[in-house]
């Protein structure tokens, strides 16, 4: 993939002063290295990106789509004084550009805000900042809260708005960019991956196309099989060996460049890397250091812990959604610096981030779909991985290979993925689960007050854009809306406008005027951000609670249920006997209502995943729940979020039913949680610095809450907790730490 441009493609970034861009903005770019404009980068400028023009940026991978919306947003803010939203597909991606725009812009007076986490709230604090960057599920969030500020908003970026072909986020992209629209004006960026129908995005914009198959880097991307590289009309072999990928690693490594091995599974990540890694040993020294800071990234080091810190003091790692966010950070960080020689990751490390690989390998072209078993993964994913390869900064020439299985698969490869174009993206918008969480929002927040309303909006989706047939979207939101009614989230009125009858009008046409609204716990539910069903299994769990004991085993199993918690501990043959046994003896302290016991399959995972939760409260280590339920401390953490999330819905969501009393369980859950202590340690783990292992030490020497480290003596303390944390605690209940520590040294 390379192409020749002439001269007159670029631009001298000093031009851009014409243009009103500060010139502290051109020395910002001219420091990064970035003298001239790339033809996309000029194109965008010449088809209007500083007059507020609407542009869909569709270009290959690297090609610096980034600085097109760097310009467009120092334009917004610093001249028209006006904000921009940039949304990315992923929290890694939005912590990368966030780092990156606050360097870049913050000394001119650019106030940049990352807005990730958390879905109950209007984060007012927003308001004081220029560029924010969100995903769009925080977005969406944002606005069924009622942001003040959502007319100051006068740019959009959309980061991989391909995204929109995702069956699970696509839909709330789409909803959240056609409800922005309505609300407000703005002019709207897309940045795009190189798919088939660029055209069809930037019309259902209203979006000039810039379309450039530049690349800086060339990218050279072929086949690999059996110790060779099988490129157009050409083959290179590497160094022979018996395994042919650690041959691939040996040639890439000894000629001093870095590789990213992209595999299907976190396991695969897991030993391909340590295989990486007999290679990898030879060329890397010195790496102790990075080693250590793996294990003390974390509390208590688990087996996949240490495993990693063995791998990469081999100068190897792996990549994948288990490891602990400080983790992905040290191996990325010691990538980028060139410690770390090789990379064996799961896809997640595809979208969008910069690492200095001059290979890319992608191992897998196959992997696990839900109930399709194991599929070919599309031509835009395989893209999106090769594009990691020969990034700008970092190297001169990039390489992408993928692997075939056999000399005969060679040529399929070549076919299927190297020489074949990306697919075409479609809306996934009439899938219904999506779409009852954004109607029961867009009627919540007032949006939309009718069903004729409701297929207004639908209308201006790219779904309608597309199909230009909206019969199927119209019976699915019928079908949504109506099922809102039964769930007692929205009710009608029948003052609604004659003049536009329904569409839904059925054969006694009451539907003709009706006019609907969110009830008070529909308002709720769409703020919550739960998806209706779960307010539908929520509501009924809270009514069981009233005439019996709630337990925490009945609680987490509860959250485990929603769906918002897939996807849960997969149960594996040797698990379904512990697993009846256990909920049969738990059985009557279980709150799910009868209905969601039903499907015997979410019963059992949601029990395996809740009594995994249920072992984090009783102390067990992380060890214990990865050898026991395969649950890795990354996977730990995200369910642990996703978790506390679900449990406050289900306490707020109480109060709205007139179940106060279980908010006080809840709340004492969420600290349990939070820190994975029993009941006992719940005062000690809310002070400052006092983990699940020094609580429960301090718990030994009978400290159970601030009042009682008075009674004991300082040395104790130190031999308990050490001594920052003992001084810590001793200053905190007001005694005098020089005067303890003097007495200490005198003994
Ligand atoms: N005109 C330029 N001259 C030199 N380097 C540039 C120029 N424009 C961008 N770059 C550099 O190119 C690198 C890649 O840019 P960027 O991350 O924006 O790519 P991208 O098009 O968004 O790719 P992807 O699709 O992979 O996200 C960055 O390091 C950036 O600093
Ligand atoms: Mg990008």
């Amino acid at each position: 993939m390379s192409t020749r441009h002439d001269d007159d493609e670029f631009m001298d970034v000093s031009e851009v002063v014409k243009l009103g861009i500060p010139s502290k903005v051109v020395s910002v770019f001219e420091r990064e290295g970035i003298t001239r404009f790339n033809p996309p980068q000029k194109m965008a400028l010449d088809s209007g990106l500083l007059d507020g023009k609407n542009m869909v940026v569709a270009c290959p991978t690297a090609s610096g789509k980034t600085i097109i919306a760097e310009l467009a947003i120092v334009n917004m803010v610093l001249n028209l004084k006006k904000k921009a939203v940039y949304i990315v597909p992923l929290k890694a991606l939005g912590s990368e550009k966030y780092k990156e725009f606050r360097e870049k812009y913050e000394g001119m007076g650019v106030k940049v805000a990352l807005s990730m986490g958390g879905h109950d709230s209007k984060e007012k604090w927003l308001a004081e900042y220029d560029v924010i960057i969100v995903t769009c599920e925080k977005l969406d969030s944002l606005i069924r809260h009622g942001i003040d500020w959502v007319r100051d908003i006068g740019l959009v970026v959309c980061d991989e708005i391909h995204l929109l072909n995702d069956v699970s986020r696509g839909p709330t992209l789409e909803v959240t960019i056609t409800r922005l629209r309505d609300l407000t004006q703005f002019q709207i960026l897309g940045l795009s991956a190189t798919i088939n129908n660029s055209d069809e995005l930037s019309g259902w914009l209203g979006a000039s196309l810039v379309k450039s198959d530049y690349r800086p880097v060339e990218l050279a991307v072929g086949a690999y099989y059996d110790c060779k590289m099988y490129f157009k009309g050409e083959t290179q072999e590497v160094g022979k060996m018996s395994d042919s990928l650690l041959a691939l690693i040996e040639h890439i490594v000894a000629s001093g460049k870095q590789a990213i091995v992209f595999v299907n599974s976190r396991p695969s990540a897991e030993s391909q890397a340590e295989w990486a890694g007999t290679v990898t040993k030879k060329y890397s020294k010195g790496m102790d250091k990075v080693s250590s800071s793996v294990l003390s990234a974390v509390g208590q080091p688990t087996k996949q812990c240490r495993r990693l810190a063995r791998i990469v003091s081999d100068g190897a790692a792996f990549h994948h959604a288990g490891l602990a966010p400080k983790q992905k950070d040290i191996v990325e960080e010691n990538f980028k610096n060139g410690k770390i020689k090789v990379i064996c990751a799961t896809p997640t490390l595809a979208a969008g981030v910069n690492l200095p690989a001059a290979y890319v390998v992608v191992r897998d072209l196959s992997r696990y779909m839900g109930g399709y078993g194991m599929r070919p993964i599309p031509v835009l994913e395989f893209q999106q991985m090769a594009g990691r390869a020969g990034r700008p900064k970092y190297d001169d020439k990039g390489v992408a290979l993928a692997c075939a299985k056999s000399e005969y698969d060679v040529e399929r490869v070549m076919d299927e993925y190297v020489n074949a174009e990306c697919e075409k993206i479609f809306s996934k918008l009439s899938l219904e689960p999506v779409l009852r969480s954004h109607i029961l929002s867009l009627i919540a927040t007032g949006h939309v007050y009718s069903d004729r309303q409701l297929m207004d909006f639908m209308e201006k989706t790219f779904y309608a854009f597309q199909y230009n047939d909206l019969f199927e979207l119209e019976r699915n939101v019928s079908k949504v809306v109506d099922m809102l009614g039964d769930y007692k989230l929205v009710e009608w009125s029948e003052e609604g406008d004659i003049s536009s009858p329904s569409l839904f009008q059925s054969a006694n046409s009451y539907h003709a005027v009706r006019k609907m609204r969110a009830t008070v716990l529909g308002r709720r539910v769409a703020e919550l951000y739960v998806d209706p069903v779960t307010a539908w299994l929520f509501v009924h769990a809270i009514r069981k609670c009233a005439s019996m004991r709630v337990s925490e085993i009945g609680l987490l199993h509860l959250v485990c249920s929603a769906l918002e918690m897939r996807p849960r501990l997969r149960v594996g043959k040797g698990d379904y006997e512990w697993i009846y046994e256990e909920a049969e003896k738990v059985s009557g302290r279980l709150i799910v209502p009868d209905f969601a016991r039903a499907d015997e399959d979410v019963f059992l995972s949601a029990f395996k995943t809740a009594s995994a939760l249920d072992a984090w409260i009783d102390e067990r280590s992380e060890d214990f729940l990865m050898d026991r339920f395969r649950m890795s401390p990354g996977e730990l953490r995200a369910k642990l979020d996703n978790c506390d999330w679900l449990l406050y819905a289900v306490s707020e969501i109480a109060f709205i039913c007139g179940s106060e009393g279980l908010r006080g369980v809840i709340d004492e859950l969420r600290v349990r949680l939070k820190y994975g202590v029993r009941a006992e340690l719940r005062e000690l783990v809310r002070i400052r610095g006092i983990g699940r292992v020094k609580a429960r030490a301090l718990f030994k020497i009978g400290v159970s809450d601030l009042t009682s480290v008075r009674e004991v003596g300082f040395s104790e303390l130190v031999r308990a907790v050490g001594q920052k944390s003992a001084e810590a605690l001793k200053k905190k209940v007001g005694d005098d730490v020089t005067k303890l520590k003097a007495q200490r040294r005198f003994r």
